[in-house]
């Protein structure tokens, strides 16, 4: 009881008061900053799977969008659009975490192509730049096309959030960005506008091979540097020929063709690309895995022999 009654009338002296007041404030001023602390980190993870995200998102735009003209893998197609995985565009980069999670992108070498044209900004600001509005004129004779405009505010297909989700995708090819010997780069500025080698003269037959190849529809699918409507559904045929002979060497065609017999020349290999496309499908279009079925199977009826070996005469002279 009388301990109770103690506890109660208990006046501690002013020293003590001020004492307990310090302490106690203390106390809850680190309570406090762990908190916030533990807050900050959680916030920090939330922003790096936001970003993580977004560079999902931005795959997906890139495969619909820009993979036609600047290849699957960012490694460019020929006439339509420079690499932009290439370590000449992205440079080298790394990621890294401090101990509050927050992870930043660290440059470990910096794009070439920007020195070379004297963009000041940042890459990411030069990606959505050219995305949003395009390149108005041809900068080099390399590209058959213009670059088209992307921005919805100019008439384009894209969002601006798409357009940074697209900017994060490609930013991220630095971090393991392709060779630039296996990537096909721009011509540096003013260098690009020397005439073109003139092409080696088709003959007549394959001039007819030409036309047939237009008036068959095949352009709706496929592209063929300079040549009718650039289709982005189909493998790119400008260096068919070339193209045929890799593929009858390659462990894939001799693997997976099916109730066909294997083609032994790059000419037999076109001929029966066209008649049985679903013998054997090419692992890679402009949008991804090529797909079955796509392709008509029926052009055996769709044209002449005289047509067809001409076709073929054709697109075997393109290398
Ligand atoms: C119709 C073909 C085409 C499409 C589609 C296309 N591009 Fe391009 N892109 C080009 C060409 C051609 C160039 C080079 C233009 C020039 O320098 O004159 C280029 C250049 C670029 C550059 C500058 C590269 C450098 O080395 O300076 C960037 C960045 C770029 N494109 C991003 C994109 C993105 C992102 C998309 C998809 C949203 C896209 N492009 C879709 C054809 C295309
Ligand atoms: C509706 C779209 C479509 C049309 C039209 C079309 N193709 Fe294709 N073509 C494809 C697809 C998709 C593939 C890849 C799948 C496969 O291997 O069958 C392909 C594959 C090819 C290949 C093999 C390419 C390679 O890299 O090995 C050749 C050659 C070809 N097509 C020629 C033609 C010709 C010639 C025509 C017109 C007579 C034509 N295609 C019409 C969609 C099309």
């Amino acid at each position: 009881m009388s301990i109770l009654k103690k506890i109660v009338t208990y006046r501690p002296s002013f020293t003590v008061r001020i004492l307990t007041g310090l302490i106690s404030m203390l106390i809850l001023l680190s309570v406090c900053t762990f908190i916030g602390l533990a807050d900050q980190t959680r916030l920090n993870v939330r922003a790096n799977e936001f970003n993580a995200r977004s560079i999902e998102v931005g795959a997906k735009v890139y495969f619909d969008q820009c993979a036609r003209c600047h290849g699957v893998n960012g490694e460019g197609v020929e006439g339509l659009g420079p690499a932009l995985a290439s370590e000449h565009f992205v440079g080298r980069i790394e990621l890294v975490r401090d101990n509050m999670q927050m992870q930043t992108i660290r440059v470990v070498q910096p794009s070439e192509r920007l020195k070379q044209i004297g963009w000041q900004g940042t890459l990411r600001d030069y990606i959505i730049a050219v995305t949003e509005a395009g390149i108005p004129i041809k900068t080099s004779n390399m590209w058959d096309v213009t670059h088209p405009t992307f921005s919805e505010r100019l008439g384009g297909p894209l969002r601006g959030d798409q357009i940074r989700n697209v900017a994060d995708y490609i930013i991220n090819y630095g971090l393991d960005p392709l060779p630039n010997d296996q990537a096909l780069l721009p011509p540096a500025p003013g260098e690009g506008m020397a005439p073109r080698p003139t092409p080696i003269p088709l003959t007549p037959a394959q001039e007819a091979g030409r036309e047939v190849y237009l008036a068959k529809g095949c352009s709706a699918c496929h592209a063929i540097r300079g040549v009718g409507a650039q289709g982005a559904i189909g493998p790119n045929l400008s260096r068919m020929g070339a193209v045929a002979e890799e593929r009858i060497a390659s462990e894939s065609y001799k693997n997976n063709l099916k109730d066909q017999p294997p083609a032994t020349t790059g000419a037999e290999y076109i001929r029966q690309s066209i008649l049985y496309p679903n013998a054997y499908i090419v692992a890679q279009c402009p949008q991804g895995p090529c797909q079955a079925n796509l392709m008509p199977q029926n052009y055996e009826q769709q044209m002449t022999p005289e047509e067809l070996n001409n076709l073929v005469d054709y697109l075997n002279a393109l290398r």
